[in-house]
């Protein structure tokens, strides 16, 4: 299975622009996702940009194009360590929940507010965080051990 390509125009970013992008050793070796982690880092860096230069109007696109594809990414992994038999899956899949559940917080906030323009980019700091913080943190122990697993073995794929 590979990461499939969004259906909505592609956003093009130069990378690099917020406090985390994509280096190597944020890799899973799990090829569709770290992908889509790339292809997240670098929209979430967008975002963060468009916000602090106030274009909301590009803003507001690389938010619903980061909604659908963190649902997307979220699902990917959730597969994966399904069938690794990962035994952190319950709360790694909490994680991914509570993100969803502060990104539609967040957006019925800015979608209510006045001053638009800080809470996109309270919005986009956050998620700029969150990314990071769960990619060095549950991502990594994730891929750990799905690394361990199938060091000797076939790799895993999802789907
Ligand atoms: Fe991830
Ligand atoms: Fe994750």
């Amino acid at each position: 299975m590979h990461f499939a390509q969004p259906s909505a125009p592609r956003i093009h970013v130069t990378k690099g622009m917020g406090t985390l992008f994509w280096r190597p050793d944020l890799a899973t070796g799990i090829r569709e996702v770290d992908l889509q982690h790339e292809e997240l880092l670098a929209n979430v860096s967008a975002l963060r940009e468009a916000a602090r230069t106030g274009n909301l109007e590009l803003a507001e696109g690389v938010l619903a194009f980061l909604e659908r594809h963190a649902a997307e990414h979220f699902a990917t992994e959730e597969r994966v360590m399904w069938g690794a038999g990962y035994p952190a899956l319950d709360a790694h899949w909490s994680l991914h929940l509570a993100f969803a559940t502060e990104l539609a917080r967040r957006k019925g906030e800015y979608a209510a507010s006045r001053s638009r323009a800080s809470l996109l980019l309270d919005l986009a700091r956050w998620m700029d965080r969150w990314m990071e913080e769960h990619l060095l943190g549950a991502d990594a122990e994730m891929a750990r051990f799905i690394r361990g697993r199938t060091s000797a073995a076939q790799p895993v794929e999802p789907g």
